[in-house]
């Protein structure tokens, strides 16, 4: 496991990869579907069009070109890859897990790897469980996939839910660094399982196996309860930030860029708000996206670090609430240039 003599590793990420599917769904198409508006979801998500998978799609399909542009940005052929985790809620199936498909289908036939499970979280948790077996040396590269395709699960015929998501996945590709003053620096996460009554799936799993009640009842779609999880959201979100930045001796004015989960505009303007963070330092891409559930994150900092917004050596903060509930926030000193310099 931990190789003899091992210490621990300072780690980076050192290639990013992203993928949506093509099809855009518009708020005037939604229109015509559900009893909503175009205004309606504008002003109450800041969603403007969502890219959805064709019905049918498995994760594993999104996931793949993801993974495969960023260990090309790497320069990395896929037999190299050691570590493959999935985070996920709509995985390809129950079992084999998502990473197992993810694995043969991208050619990475030395990696071992695994899902989890932490809904918009789930990055976060899949980012500090790859830190931690790069760090120790039980790994020397691990690809952390965030991948979601919620449409699979929506009600297309509830107006509260089917406006909000879309599909896509968003990757990470993690490897020890020299430089013990970049790479990610340290997280916090948190649960409180009380808040599991508000953002759920009921069917399908052991407690309510599929059969032709469950899915009458509507219990194989996502339910949540928009209003209970919106009080939190923002508060969470803004105290894991100040949480993960007192520990580290930083204050808000050192971030460079801040990366929330993307669940809805409203939220993320309360966290800027409550932190005192400049809107441009604020990374927002929801309106081309929607909530992209474990995606979200992923795939904003690889926007921002294509587009320059993110430089070698800046201070970024991700952080994310989800279904759990779940939340947490992630310090990372930015390795990465966008045109990918190798770093150790
Ligand atoms: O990513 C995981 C974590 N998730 C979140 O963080 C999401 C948190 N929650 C939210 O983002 C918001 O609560 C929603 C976007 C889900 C809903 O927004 P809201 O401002 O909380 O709306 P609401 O549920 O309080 O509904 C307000 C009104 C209702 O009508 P009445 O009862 O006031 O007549 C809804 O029926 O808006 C109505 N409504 C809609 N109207 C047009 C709900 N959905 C729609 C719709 N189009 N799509």
């Amino acid at each position: 496991m931990i190789k003899p003599g091992s210490i621990i590793r300072n780690v980076g990420i050192t290639a990013t990869g992203m993928s949506v599917p093509d099809r855009v769904l518009t708020n005037q198409e939604l229109e015509t579907m559900v009893d909503t508006t175009d205004e309606w979801i504008r002003t109450r998500t800041g969603v403007i069009e969502r890219h959805v998978a064709t019905p049918g799609t498995p994760a594993s399909e999104l996931a793949k070109p993801a993974v495969l542009r960023a260990l090309d940005q790497r320069g990395m052929k896929p037999e190299e890859l050691e570590l493959i985790i999935v985070t996920t809620i709509t995985p390809d199936m129950f079992f084999p897990a998502t990473a197992c498909v993810l694995q043969e289908k991208i050619g990475a036939k030395n990696a071992w790897g695994y899902d989890l499970s932490a809904a918009c979280s789930g990055f976060l948790n899949g980012l500090v469980t790859g830190y931690q077996a790069v760090a120790s040396g039980t790994v020397d590269n691990a690809a952390i996939v965030g991948v979601d395709v919620l449409t699979s699960v929506t009600d297309w015929t509830n107006r509260d839910h089917c406006v909000l998501f879309g599909d896509g996945c968003g990757t990470f590709l993690l490897e020890p660094i020299p430089d013990d003053r970049q790479g990610i620096i340290d997280a916090v996460l948190h649960v409180d399982g009380s808040g599991g009554q508000y953002l759920y799936m009921l069917g399908g799993g052991s407690l309510n196996p599929p059969s032709h009640d469950t899915v009458d009842a509507g219990m194989h779609f996502l339910h949540q309860e928009g209003r209970q999880v919106f009080k939190v959201a923002a508060a969470y979100m803004a105290q894991a930030t100040t949480e993960v930045l007192e520990k580290n001796g930083y204050t808000i004015d050192d971030v460079t860029l801040l990366v929330p989960h993307q669940a809805n505009l409203r939220i993320i303007e309360a966290v800027a708000k409550r932190l005192k963070i400049p809107r441009e330092k604020v990374l927002i891409n929801i309106d081309r996206y929607g909530n992209t559930t474990s995606a979200t994150i992923p795939i904003g900092v690889h926007e921002a670090a294509a587009e320059g917004r993110i430089k070698r050596g800046d201070l970024i903060v991700l952080t994310a609430f989800g279904g759990g509930y779940t939340w947490g926030a992630i310090l990372i000193k930015w390795g990465c240039s966008p045109h990918f310099s190798p770093v150790g």
